[in-house]
């Protein structure tokens, strides 16, 4: 066994012969004497051999990267003039006397001191057990698992139970598809993994378990992200008898917990709350990025009359949204920046990007510059000056169109505005989103969706509404925002029976399909149900925000590439027909082969 960390020893141990393991990092041959940097998890020792302990000289002469060695030596001060203040243990270094190579390594396929962005993602995911050797992510699984500690102690003390739930079940409705098992014993029939432990964690309420937790593999089949994956790690808290602002102090204590305890930072005391329709309003997201200082308005009321059908019609419509985006100092923007923009904002469906540029407020009409001025009569243009509160060299962008694309395009336009310019104010800036509706219209599906999930409460004033008007219900939901991610998200729950069928109804779940998908809830909520509600955080996200990770899959152990796969194991991968018989599966040909055949 090891006496100590490669990254441990420092002055104090000098004089002290140590035994080290660990993996050959890095290795220089100073004409007679040689230096090898000895790696391990806690960081990197310099080990020098010169050739008078001819043995273990004639063994360091062999050593390549990534070799995995056992070493012994003496503790000593550097020289003078060869310190090196940048490594922790910069002051010493170990003088070898044995050297035992335990294995030896091909050459790495890349250079464990690269940086995350200088070797290719795909071979970092090919290879993750190298990849994981890099310092960077030892530090971000570390800091994993330090958040998790911290969460399952601050939970433990506040009398929460860590219950797990079935990984094999029923589907949950958390608005993705569903990965499916097939069952071998009932042929036929699939499970699905659970987009989330839902369920579980409210019969485990109406079991009487009062306050549970569980750090909880979720599975979801949707289009990937830098912040998404297909299973991610949710923490998932649930209880019984706590209302929404006594759940919502218990989750940001743990949450300031936690940024105190990793990072030192203080964050806010209480976080601010904002509504849904304050959050849309001001920043065309319900997930605000706080720390960008941009915020839209909305001038529809002053367009309904304009020529300018791109802005009347919208304006008119009940359904639209013409907002203005004021660009402090953006007058500066080039012609081919403006270009761009707008390609941006085309991404999300927008059909362009109107813009006026501010160059001299005082002198009316002819200060400003823009190929939408002669659509506008002189009310609107001040109205929109006066609403921006624009000044001279600024900017104006618009979005007209279907609310649902001036959001989307103007939301994301305002970040990538922030991000592009530098606009950033403040490090941390968390904030809960609160007041959802309960429902928004499908219109694709032509039906009613649940913002949330179909278990989330309504406010106690708009369960009669649910019938009439389903679109002015509010629910009892909140989200926990952090720098434009949203960490988390919960609700106080439908516990009576009568709500809950009414809400699957409105849903458009027939009452048969509601026995068949959900009977086993509908039933539990009559038998004795405590009023409960809970949240879920998103793991990978939070630690993903405090590392500064790019995305989530920098801070998990073994990701899945964007498109589901597995490049370590190669998985997804093909079964042998024993296995699909015994499953009762015949394969459907893949689409090219049959087209091919049809040819
Ligand atoms: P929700 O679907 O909002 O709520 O999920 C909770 C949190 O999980 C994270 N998250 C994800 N992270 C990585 N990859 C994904 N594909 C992914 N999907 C979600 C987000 C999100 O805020 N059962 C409810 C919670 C509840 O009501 O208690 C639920 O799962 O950070
Ligand atoms: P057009 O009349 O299509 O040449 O558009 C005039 C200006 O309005 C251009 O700057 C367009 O980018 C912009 N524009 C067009 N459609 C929209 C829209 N839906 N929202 C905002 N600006 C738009």
């Amino acid at each position: 066994m090891r006496s100590h960390y490669c990254g441990h020893l420092d002055e104090s141990h000098i004089g002290q012969e140590v035994i080290l393991y660990g993996w050959m990092h890095r290795r220089r041959d100073h004409g007679g004497v040689i230096f090898i940097d000895l790696r391990d998890r806690e960081g990197i020792s310099q080990v020098v051999y010169d050739p008078e302990s001819r043995e273990s000289f004639a063994a360091a002469e062999r050593v390549r990267s990534e070799y995995v060695l056992r070493v012994k030596g003496l503790v000593r001060r550097r020289p003078e003039g060869t310190e090196n203040p940048a490594m922790p243990t910069g002051a010493i270094e170990v003088l070898g006397r044995e050297l035992e190579i335990l294995n030896t390594a091909e050459t790495p396929p890349f250079q464990l001191d690269s940086e995350d962005h200088e070797v290719s993602e795909e071979n970092r995911l090919r290879y993750r057990y190298i990849d994981l050797r890099r310092p960077q992510m030892q530090q971000r699984i570390r800091t994993r698992a330090r958040v998790s500690r911290i969460i399952r102690d601050f939970l433990d003390s506040a009398g929460f139970l860590d219950i797990e739930t079935p990984m094999l079940t029923k589907a949950t409705p958390e608005g993705a598809r569903d990965y499916l098992v097939p069952s071998r014993t009932h042929n036929g029939s699939f499970f699905a993994l659970p987009q989330s432990p839902q369920l579980f964690k409210q019969l485990l309420m109406m079991s009487g378990m009062d306050r549970y937790y569980q750090i909880v593999r979720c599975f979801r089949d949707e289009d990937l992200r830098a912040d998404r994956q297909p299973e991610f790690t949710q923490l998932d808290i649930e209880t019984a008898f706590i209302k929404e602002d006594e759940m919502m102090d218990i989750m940001e204590n743990l949450i300031r917990t936690l940024f105190k305890q990793v990072l030192d930072v203080e964050l806010p005391n209480p976080f601010p709350r904002m509504t849904y329709a304050e959050a849309m309003r001001r920043f065309a997201s319900d997930k605000p990025d706080l720390r960008i200082p941009l915020e839209l308005v909305d001038v529809a009321d002053v367009m309904k009359d304009v020529e300018f059908k791109v802005f009347s019609g919208p304006a008119n419509h009940p359904n639209g949204r013409v907002a203005a985006l004021r660009l402090p100092k953006g007058g500066g923007l080039t012609r081919k920046e403006i270009d761009d923009y707008t390609a941006f904002v085309g991404i999300y469906g927008a059909k362009g990007l109107a813009y006026i540029k501010v160059n001299d407020l005082n002198a009316g009409r002819e200060g400003l510059q823009s190929p939408i001025l002669k659509f506008l009569p002189d009310t609107a243009i001040n109205t929109i000056m006066q609403r921006t509160g624009a000044q001279d060299g600024d900017l104006v962008f618009f979005g007209a169109d279907k609310s649902t694309i001036v959001n989307e395009a103007m939301g994301a336009l305002r970040v990538k505005l922030g991000h592009d310019l530098n606009m950033l104010e403040g490090q941390w800036r968390p904030l809960w989103v609160v007041d959802f509706p309960m429902f928004e219209w499908d219109e694709k599906e032509n039906r009613w969706g649940a913002i949330h999930h179909p278990f989330t409460a309504p406010r106690e004033a708009d369960i009669n509404k649910l019938e009439d008007k389903p679109g002015e219900c509010l629910s009892r939901a909140y989200d926990m925002v952090l720098n434009g991610t949203e960490i988390g998200g919960g609700s106080q729950r439908i516990y009576r029976a009568h709500v809950q069928e009414k809400v699957f109804r409105l849903l458009g779940i027939k009452d048969e399909e509601a026995q068949e998908k959900f009977g086993f809830l509908l039933e539990a909520l009559k038998y004795g149900c405590p009023p409960h509600g809970g949240i879920a955080f998103g793991l990978d996200r939070l630690v993903m925000l405090m590392t500064g990770a790019s995305s989530i899959r920098e801070v998990m152990a073994f990701p899945k590439t964007q498109t589901a796969a597995c490049l370590l194991t190669s998985a997804p991968s093909e079964v042998s027909e024993a296995q699909l018989r015994e499953l009762g599966i015949r394969l459907r040909k893949p689409q090219a082969q049959s087209e091919k055949e049809k040819a």
